[in-house]
């Protein structure tokens, strides 16, 4: 298709990383995404909410991170549409030299990446991957990972969002497993996932709605264990997978309900 006429079926047509910054109140996205967004919140009033706390507990595990555990280098996979502050913005405003590699499949993410790709300090490098999570190997292998992460030292992979993408017969726990074997002792994965647990009835309606609009591939939740599952041979860290919103809550954010989006942090202790 010619790039004027994609760009106009893309205007016309719902993305997923758009309605998603509809969502975190964000400006790259279209009517036909604030229609979706808007509608998904109809159905399903605290879908705003849990999107922004998990945007703001990627923000709290990366500076926990970058700060106490002393991280420098990190592997975010499934980026999404650049919302300041980013992962690069807030490992290189406590670790100046701190290196990140950006991963995400959707070519809309890839048209935003400029914002993506600006250090904030002169130290500081960061870069960016098209490619397929579910590829893990390729992931791996591809010329920016190798040349911006040193495997010889800590990596701090961030799955935020993302593992609900994965179908079970499309092996998200093998993936996850290929991405923890290849990183060396003293990383760390943090993953957040929407939770089937903890989402009310509204939910299910929603997902519905957001399926039947034809936006994306379905999101999976699961269960509390099916998350816990992602962190097998690592050490999980205090509190465990819980509601992003009670993990190292921040008391600015407190809120009275749970949200639906679980997460949890893990240590690596050996190299499998
Ligand atoms: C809900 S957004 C999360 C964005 C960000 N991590 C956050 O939590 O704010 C999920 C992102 O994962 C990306 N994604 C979904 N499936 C993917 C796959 N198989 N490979 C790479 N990226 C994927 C989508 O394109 C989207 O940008």
């Amino acid at each position: 298709m010619p790039e004027d006429a994609q760009n106009r079926f893309e205007a016309t047509r719902p993305h997923p990383a758009r309605v998603y910054d509809c969502l975190l109140d964000g400006k790259d996205n279209y009517p036909v995404d604030q229609e979706v967004a808007d509608e998904l919140a109809r159905r399903w009033p605290e879908i705003r909410l849990g999107t922004q706390e998990n945007r703001a507990w990627m923000h709290r595990v990366v500076r926990r991170l970058a700060g106490e555990q002393g991280v420098r280098q990190f592997l975010d996979i499934g980026t999404g549409i650049p919302t300041s502050p980013n992962l690069h913005e807030i490992a290189q405003d406590i670790a100046p030299a701190a290196r990140v590699v950006y991963v995400d499949n959707d070519p809309v993410v890839l048209a935003h990446a400029q914002a993506l790709l600006t250090p904030v300090s002169a130290a500081g490098t960061t870069s960016y991957v098209q490619a397929d999570l579910r590829d893990p190997a390729a992931v791996l292998a591809s010329e920016e990972v190798r040349s911006t992460l040193d495997f010889s030292k800590p990596i701090g992979l961030t799955l935020v969002a993302i593992m609900h993408f994965l179908e079970d017969a499309e092996d998200p726990y093998d993936v996850v497993a290929t991405l923890v074997d290849a990183l060396p002792t003293g990383s760390y994965v943090a993953l957040s996932h929407a939770c089937g647990d903890a989402a009310p009835a509204s939910a299910a309606e929603a997902a519905v709605f957001y399926r039947e609009r034809g936006v994306s591939a379905p999101v999976v939740p699961r269960s509390v264990a099916g998350i816990e599952r992602f962190f097998d041979g690592l050490e999980l860290l205090d509190p465990g997978v819980v509601p992003v919103n009670r993990w190292d809550e921040d008391p600015e954010r407190r809120l009275d309900e749970d949200v639906w989006f679980f997460g949890g942090l893990g240590r690596k202790h050996r190299t499998s």
